[in-house]
């Protein structure tokens, strides 16, 4: 029987993705193929950078002995990465050039946040994607420290535009590059609702296929003036394993919940500490904590981080840990961490119905 490309969008049509879970045809992995003979080129659209790589091998494997049961004789798979995403409706469509928004949030402050978010938008940048991080915590903003000096410093171009600045390969625009330390902002809602209308439409962030965003603590004005202005792909809540937290947590979720912004789940920060001279593992805020509250409200458990005083270092001297030590368990945390974050954002986009963006209404 010859293989024709209706059977081989049958056969992927069985294949299940490894990292989306979801089959290739149904979720647009499955890109078109080239026929020669028995022999057959499949073209597969990965969904994001930080697709790991063992699973690319697993992918092309499953696609292969599926297409060879099915009469084929020699199967190339060749991977090319388009990052998924939802074009933004038009009431919400004052960011030009980032697919995704990613927010980084939490109940409290001081739980790791802009630690998370930072090296997040690090290791997605790793990953190979296109990355800037918007520092939305106009109250302390932390962004500027945990970077230190920019590749290059942030500029204005033309009317009214703003160039971010660029840090170890990202772009970055904080309220902490224009106000100066120690100089009190008192930022009520119309201000805020102002500036971040300026940094998400005025900032020339280009083509990226992630904008980080560090959110401030708990709910307020910064998050529902985001959750108006843009569409937000997904966000994740960081907790410290104490009980403290979670209950700020819980209080976070179910504001997002109200403004629509999906939740992808819960990450545990200074989840436990290990003696870099025994090895021992200690668990100094108790342990745990960030998966029982993810089942508790019936979201994803995403990963944890541990206690690293390299973390803190990175963080005070401005070389974050996952470029400071790339190899640590730290750093392939957070390179983990952002595969899984990503690729379920990714999974949200392409379990939708693809459909056109909503036409303007012309008044
Ligand atoms: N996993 C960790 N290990 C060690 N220190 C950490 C860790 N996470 C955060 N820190 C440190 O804790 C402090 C607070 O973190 P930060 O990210 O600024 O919190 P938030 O943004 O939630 O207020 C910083 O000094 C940071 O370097
Ligand atoms: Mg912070």
């Amino acid at each position: 029987m010859s293989i024709t490309d209706a059977k081989v969008r049958d056969v992927l049509a069985t294949v299940i993705d490894p990292a989306i879970n979801a089959d290739l045809v149904s979720h647009r992995i499955y890109a078109g193929c080239e026929i020669d003979g028995a022999d057959v080129l499949v073209k597969v659209e990965l969904p994001t950078h930080a697709y790991p790589q063992a699973l690319r091998r697993e992918l092309a494997t499953r696609i292969e002995a599926a297409l060879q049961a099915a009469g084929a004789r020699r199967v190339t798979v060749v991977p090319t990465v388009v990052t998924a995403h939802t074009p933004a409706p038009s009431d919400k469509a004052l960011l030009k050039g980032p697919k995704n928004v990613l927010a980084v949030a939490a109940g409290k402050g001081g739980v790791g946040k802009s630690t998370v978010a930072t090296n997040l938008a690090l290791a997605l940048a790793r990953h190979g994607a296109k990355v800037g991080l918007l520092d939305a915590d106009v109250f302390g903003p932390s962004i500027p420290t945990m970077l230190g000096p920019p590749e290059r410093p942030p500029g204005t171009a033309g009317e009214n535009k703003i160039v971010p600045a660029v840090h170890h390969g990202i772009k970055v625009i904080s309220v902490g590059f224009f106000v100066d330390k120690g100089e009190a902002v008192v930022w009520r809602g119309p201000m805020v609702h102002r500036l971040l209308q300026q940094f998400l439409g005025d900032v020339e962030w280009g083509d990226l296929d992630y904008l980080v965003c560090d959110l401030p603590p708990g709910t307020g004005d910064v998050q529902l003036s985001l959750s108006q202005l843009i569409p937000i792909a997904g966000s994740v809540m960081v907790t410290t394993p104490q009980e403290v937290s979670i209950v700020d947590v819980v209080k976070g979720i179910a504001m997002f919940e109200k403004v629509e912004i999906p939740i992808l789940g819960i990450v545990e920060n200074m989840s436990h500490y290990t003696c870099p001279a025994c090895g021992h593992r200690d668990e100094i805020f108790s342990h745990g904590g960030g998966k029982r509250l993810a089942q508790e409200v019936g979201t994803a458990f995403l990963g944890e981080i541990p206690i690293d005083t390299r973390i803190r270092f990175g963080g005070d001297a401005g070389v974050p840990i996952v470029i400071a030590s790339p190899d640590s368990a730290v750093s392939q945390g957070f390179m983990q961490l952002a595969s899984t974050v990503a690729l379920k954002m990714a999974a949200t986009v392409l379990g939708k119905p693809k459909k056109s963006p909503r036409l303007a209404v012309i008044k």
